[in-house]
């Protein structure tokens, strides 16, 4: 075989076999295959596309080019989520600890921000002391002890992926439905769950806008989880809008705060329980998505949920104090406050654009190995369909680079709209798959 055999067939819209992708990643894993080579393959996949099956033998070869972990001896089906990406996506963060809370083991590998979006370890690692950057044994060790775990990516996990997401980071190739499937499913199936949620965002926050094609995405990544003999259920949820009040680092973890006491926004609290409520069910903890939602409004509301954070926050390094006094955190040094221009409804958010403006101000980063700033962000004080009368404050941003500041106020002012009529809310759940 040769790369440029392999490069030319699917130029040519041809289908590759399993082998051949096979031998293309290993060759590319030992240098083989260089850089070039892989960015020209997988430009040609973006356009052509990739079938089922050959979706299928990169999920596996992305697999095989690292270890998979054993979690077998760990008694419980094994659930974990995953999230496509989003604005003030901080599910992971309240969903984790209070399913781990009614004895469902979650191992979470999670991903860090990049582009317009925010990862869990970013907002977690702001948290300080939290490691997230920990072994597959110690791993095993916190799921075993905790029932629960919130790590980043290791280096013997799916180190394919991890290099070539750096590739399709820089060269266009990132929303491809295949490409993306094989990525997100790769380290999911190697992280040794039992089943699987995901969080397949639609709207114009979302990695792949359009709902229908949200849909062929999720379709595709729960045929490949049980391909791989996992369980999997997807639910389409909105990105319309960033999710709940924060976007940025810290803020999202106080708005997690406030979540776990009862005082989260409530499109937050819909998506972490509808979520939640699928891991319990196929957990085989509950017998429907109702009593499974009733089951995790009890860890909310006893503090079983928000014990099993802070137990996992001190078992990985972090320093709970600030969770407990989260007034104590330092504020960032640069305020502004973007003004309503005219009253009005909140009609419309261009969501991406918040993502970028929260960029801007030091949040996120542009390429993986930027460092970003934690108290970084931006709370909105209006959501979709709120009144807000001219001259009130629609939202506020936090820096530590005050420069930052004219650019980002000026990208979020054009990326929320005001309009005299109210506008129709996009469901927030879309649909289930399974
Ligand atoms: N998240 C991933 O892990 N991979 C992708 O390709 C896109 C989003």
């Amino acid at each position: 075989m040769s790369p440029y055999e392999i490069i030319a067939t699917k130029r040519d819209g041809a289908e590759l076999a399993p082998e051949a992708i096979g031998w293309f990643i290993d060759a590319f894993m030992k240098d083989e295959v260089r850089d070039y080579q892989m960015t020209a393959w997988l430009m040609a996949a973006y356009i052509r596309g990739l079938s089922d099956a050959e979706t299928v033998a990169l999920t596996q070869a992305y697999i095989n080019s690292g270890k998979t972990v054993d979690l077998s001896s760990i008694p419980g089906i094994k659930v974990d989520k995953h999230s496509t990406g989003g604005v003030g996506d901080k599910v992971s963060i309240i969903l984790a600890p209070l399913v781990a809370s009614l004895g469902i083991p979650v191992p979470m590998i999670s991903g860090r921000g990049l582009g317009h979006t925010g990862g869990t370890l970013d907002k977690l690692e702001s948290i300080p002391g939290f490691q997230t950057q920990l072994d597959v044994p110690q791993f095993q060790e916190l799921v075993s002890r905790h029932g629960l775990a919130l790590i980043g990516q290791t280096a013997e996990l799916v180190p394919a992926d991890r290099r070539i997401y750096a590739l399709r980071d820089v060269t266009a190739t990132v929303d491809s439905i295949p490409l993306i499937c094989a990525s997100i499913m790769s380290k999911k199936i190697a992280e040794g769950i039992d089943a699987l949620v995901l969080d397949v965002k639609y709207g114009n926050g979302a990695f792949i806008p359009p709902p229908e094609k949200a849909e062929v995405l999720a379709r595709k990544m729960i045929q490949i989880g049980r391909a791989s003999g996992k369980q999997v259920v997807a639910l389409l949820t909105s990105m319309e809008q960033p999710l709940g009040r924060a976007v940025g680092n810290w803020l999202e973890i106080e708005e997690c705060i406030d979540c776990f006491h009862g005082k989260g926004p409530n499109d937050l609290m819909e998506v972490t329980l509808a979520l939640a409520a699928e891991m319990v069910v196929l957990a085989g903890k509950a017998g429907s998505a109702q009593a499974a939602r009733d089951l995790c409004q009890q860890a909310l509301s006893s503090g079983k949920a928000w014990d099993k954070f802070l137990e996992i926050v001190a078992a990985q390094g972090g320093d709970t104090e600030f969770l407990e006094h989260p007034r104590r955190y330092p504020r960032a040094r640069f305020r502004a406050e973007l003004k309503a221009g005219e009253s009005g409804y909140v009609a419309a958010f261009q969501t991406r654009e918040v993502g970028m403006a929260s960029v801007e101000l030091g949040a996120g980063r542009l390429r993986a190995e930027d460092p970003v700033d934690p108290q970084a962000g931006i709370r909105l004080h209006r959501k979709l369909g709120e009144l807000v009368e001219k001259g009130q404050v629609v939202a506020e941003l936090y820096t530590n680079r005050k420069e930052t500041l004219p650019g980002a106020l000026k990208r979020l002012e054009k990326a929320i709209h005001i309009d005299a009529r109210p506008p129709k809310i996009p469901p927030l759940v879309l649909k289930r798959l399974a």
